[in-house]
C-alpha cells in the first residue's frame, strides 16, 4: 500500500456507517498516515499485554469503576473514550498503580501485565512504573536541562556513565520525534521549550526507561492543532515497538490514533473493539449516542 493511500476503510458513502461525522474526519485526516489501523481479527490475533478482568475501583466509599474486563492488544494503541467523570482517568492509573498515592483507595478484580498480576503484593510498583509508564495532560518537565530530563530514569536505575546516557537521550528524544529541533542545545533549559516540544519531551523522559507500555492521559489536549497532529502522528510511530493505552476526550483524535476503542460511562465499559468497527457500527445504543454528539 502506498503512503498516499488512506489508512482507514471507513468511507462515508458506506451505507452501514452510523456515524458520518467522524468518519468523514477519518477520512480527511488519513492521506497522510501510511499505516493501517488494525482489524478486528488483528486485534484477536494480537498477544495481550494486560488483562483486566471484573475491576472495581473505589475512592473511600464511592464507587468510579464497575466490573471492568478489557484485553490491551500488545503494540496496539487503544483510546479510552467517555464523557467527564466516567472514570478515564482512573481506570488508566489503576495500568500502573498510580492510584495507589490517593488514600482511601481499594480495588478489586485482577490486572495482569504480560500474564503478572500488578496488584499481588510482591510487586515492585517503582519497577512497575518503569514497564508501564504515563505521560499526563499538562507537560511537567523537571526545571533541569533538556538532557537531564531524560537521563533523569536512567540515572535513577543506577546509569552513571556519560556515553552511555548519552546514547539512551538521543535514542528517546529521536523516538520521540524531538531530537531535531533540540540536539544543537541539550544543555538549556527544558522549560524553554514550546508546549508540543515540552510534552514530547516527556514522552522521550518516559522512552528513556523503556518502558513496554505508555500510558498517556490526554496527552495533545492543552496543545495547538499543530502541535496535536504531531502528537498524534507519534503516536502512531511507537505503535510500531510500544503498547499504547491513551484517554482522549476528542473522537476525531480516538478514530484517528486508534486500533481499538474502549467507551466508557459512569464507571462502566460499555463497549469495546476495534475502532474502525466501533465508530461506524457501535453495538450499544449508549455508545451510538454518544458518538453522535447526542449527551457527552
Ligand atoms: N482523587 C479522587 N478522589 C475522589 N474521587 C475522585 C478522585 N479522582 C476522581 N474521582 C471521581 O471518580 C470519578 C471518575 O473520575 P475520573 O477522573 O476517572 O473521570 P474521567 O473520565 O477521567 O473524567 P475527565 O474526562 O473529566 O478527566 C468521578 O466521579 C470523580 O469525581
Ligand atoms: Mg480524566
Amino acid at each position: 500500500m502506498s503512503a498516499s493511500e488512506p489508512s482507514m476503510t471507513i468511507s462515508t458513502d458506506n451505507e452501514q456507517s452510523k456515524v458520518v461525522g467522524v468518519s468523514t474526519r477519518l477520512h480527511e485526516s488519513s492521506d497522510r498516515r501510511p499505516k493501517l489501523a488494525r482489524s478486528s481479527d488483528e486485534l484477536a490475533a494480537a498477544r495481550s499485554k494486560i488483562s483486566v478482568s471484573n475491576l472495581d475501583f473505589f475512592y473511600e466509599e464511592q464507587q468510579a469503576l464497575f466490573d471492568v474486563t478489557l484485553d490491551v492488544p500488545e503494540k496496539c494503541v487503544t483510546a479510552l473514550i467517555g464523557p467527564s467523570g466516567c472514570g478515564k482517568s482512573t481506570f488508566l492509573r489503576c495500568l500502573n498503580r498510580m492510584n495507589d498515592m490517593i488514600d482511601g483507595t481499594r480495588l478489586k478484580g485482577k490486572i495482569l501485565l504480560d500474564q503478572e498480576d500488578i496488584y499481588r503484593p510482591r510487586t515492585d510498583v517503582v519497577e512497575l512504573r518503569k514497564r508501564v509508564g504515563m505521560v499526563f495532560q499538562k507537560s511537567n518537565p523537571f526545571p533541569k536541562t533538556i538532557f537531564e530530563n531524560v537521563a533523569y530514569g536512567p540515572k535513577v536505575a543506577g546509569i552513571r556513565k556519560r556515553s552511555v546516557l548519552r546514547e539512551i537521550v538521543e535514542h528517546s528524544l529521536r523516538k520521540a520525534a524531538l531530537w531535531d529541533e533540540v540536539k544543537d542545545r541539550l544543555n538549556q533549559s527544558a522549560l524553554q521549550l514550546s508546549g508540543g516540544q515540552q510534552q514530547r519531551l516527556c514522552i522521550a523522559r518516559t522512552l528513556a526507561t523503556s518502558p513496554g507500555v505508555l500510558l498517556m492521559d490526554e496527552p495533545a489536549s492543552a496543545l495547538d492543532p499543530a502541535s496535536t497532529s504531531r502528537i498524534e502522528d507519534l503516536i502512531f510511530e511507537l505503535r510500531e515497538s510500544y503498547t499504547i493505552v491513551i484517554v482522549t476526550h476528542n473522537m476525531q483524535q480516538a478514530a484517528r490514533v486508534s486500533d481499538q476503542t474502549a467507551f466508557f460511562f459512569q464507571g462502566k465499559l460499555i463497549e469495546a473493539g476495534a475502532t474502525n468497527t466501533l465508530f461506524t457500527n457501535p453495538e450499544k445504543t449508549q455508545t451510538e449516542d454518544y458518538i453522535t454528539g447526542r449527551f457527552g
